[in-house]
Order: structure tokens, then sequence, then C-alpha cells
């Protein structure tokens, strides 16, 4: 993929050598409240750096670097949908938690959703999480998603084998929705 540029965020393919950042984003993401709503990363640093080279080989995940330094901050995930017929893209993102609350997982999921809508012809872009994870729901609603249902889910189990269940909600933004948003944010600028 052709890099995507912001105005403070340069969002590339993955490399081999990104395996470091991306380990310590891992650990930091594992540590917060949020991890339990996710499926279990690995956490050894044989296991990450073969998840950074297995995102180097494709293109459905990609790494968020900020302009100025080129420091790795996050990467966000674009994954095909073939459970249903259309153009669907699956949105995943995580970010480094010292990098929070800037604005940048905003500024880094609308280049991509552009990329998905105007590049890769999506219908659609669905995604979920836990109704607990406030930045993650804020985030969605922010990038102009719609809460399209909710279930009750579990990913992980506690200490004694029994599932940490929560509830989640599943979200989708068409390409309409989409377009329209672009518009008003146009008219805003
Ligand atoms: C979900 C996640 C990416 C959201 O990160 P975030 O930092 O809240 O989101 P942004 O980078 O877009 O920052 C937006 C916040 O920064 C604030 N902000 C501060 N300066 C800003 C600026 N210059 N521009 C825009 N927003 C700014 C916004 O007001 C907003 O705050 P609010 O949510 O309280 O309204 C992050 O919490 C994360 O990586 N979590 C772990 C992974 C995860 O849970 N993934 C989802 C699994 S389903």
């Amino acid at each position: 993929v052709q890099p995507l540029e912001t105005d403070r965020l340069l969002i590339r393919n993955f490399a081999p050598d990104d395996g470091p950042a991306l380990l310590d984003l891992v650990r930091r993401y594992q540590s917060s409240p949020y991890a339990q709503f996710d499926h279990r990363w690995p956490m050894s640093p044989e296991e990450i750096q073969a998840v950074a080279e297995w995102f180097a080989s494709g293109e459905s995940s990609l790494a968020v670097c900020l302009r100025s330094s080129g420091e790795f901050i996050g990467f966000v995930s674009l994954n095909q949908e073939t459970t249903e017929p259309g153009c669907i893209y699956n949105l995943g993102y995580v970010f480094h938690q010292a990098h929070w609350r800037h604005g940048y997982a905003t500024e880094a999921c609308r280049a991509v959703l552009r990329r998905a809508f105007l590049d890769l012809g999506a219908d659609r872009v669905v995604t979920g999480t836990a109704a607990a994870n406030a930045p993650s729901c804020r985030l969605l609603a922010r990038l102009g998603f719609r809460q399209a249902g909710e279930s009750t889910g579990a990913f992980q189990t506690d200490q004694d084998g029994q599932p940490i269940t929560f509830l989640g909600y599943s979200y989708e933004l068409t390409r309409e929705e989409w377009l329209a948003a672009e518009h008003t944010l146009a008219c805003q600028n």
C-alpha cells in the first residue's frame, strides 16, 4: 500500500523491525482494563516479532507513526469480511497508551476509512467493541459509526476458568453514511 499521510501521521505497511515497538504497545494494552474484552495477545518477544512479520507480509494491518519523529504509536487493521455478500471490511485499532487522547486514533481511522471506501470499494465498514470500552465507543461515534446491535460475548477466562462475559456493541458505517459525514466535515472546515 502507498503510505497514507495526514496532518500529523504517516500510516504505512508494517516492517519486520516494528517488532520491538509492537511488543511495547501490546504489553501496555494487555495491562489496560480494556484487554479483557479482546482476544488474548501473545506476549513473548518472539511471538510478537512473528506477528510483526505476518503484518508486514500483508496489507491488512497498517502501522501508524508520528510524522514529526517517525515513532510507531499504534496500528489500524482493515480485514475483509467473507461471511456476508458485498464488499465489507472490519476495522480494528490499538494505540499506545502514551499517545491516547491526542486525536491520533481518530485521524488515522479517518484516513483508513477513506481508503476503504475510495480505494477498496467498500460498501460497508463494520466493527465491534465492548460497551465498557468507553474510549473505543467515543472513537466510533466520532468516526460516524452507527450502533447496529448488541450481544454478550467472552474472549477470555478468569483465574477460575470462568468466561469473562461482557456486553458488546456492533457498529457499522455504510458508504452513503460515510459520504454524508465527509460532506458535513468538509462544510465545517
Ligand atoms: C480506542 C483507542 C484507540 C481510543 O484512543 P483515544 O486516544 O481515546 O482516541 P483519539 O486518539 O482519537 O483521541 C481522542 C480524544 O483525544 C482528545 N483530544 C485531545 N487533543 C486532541 C486533538 N488535538 N485532536 C483531536 N482530539 C484531541 C479528544 O477530545 C478525545 O477525547 P474524548 O474521547 O475524551 O472525547 C485507545 O483507547 C486504545 O488504543 N485502546 C486500546 C485498544 C482498544 O481498546 N481497541 C478496541 C478494541 S475493540
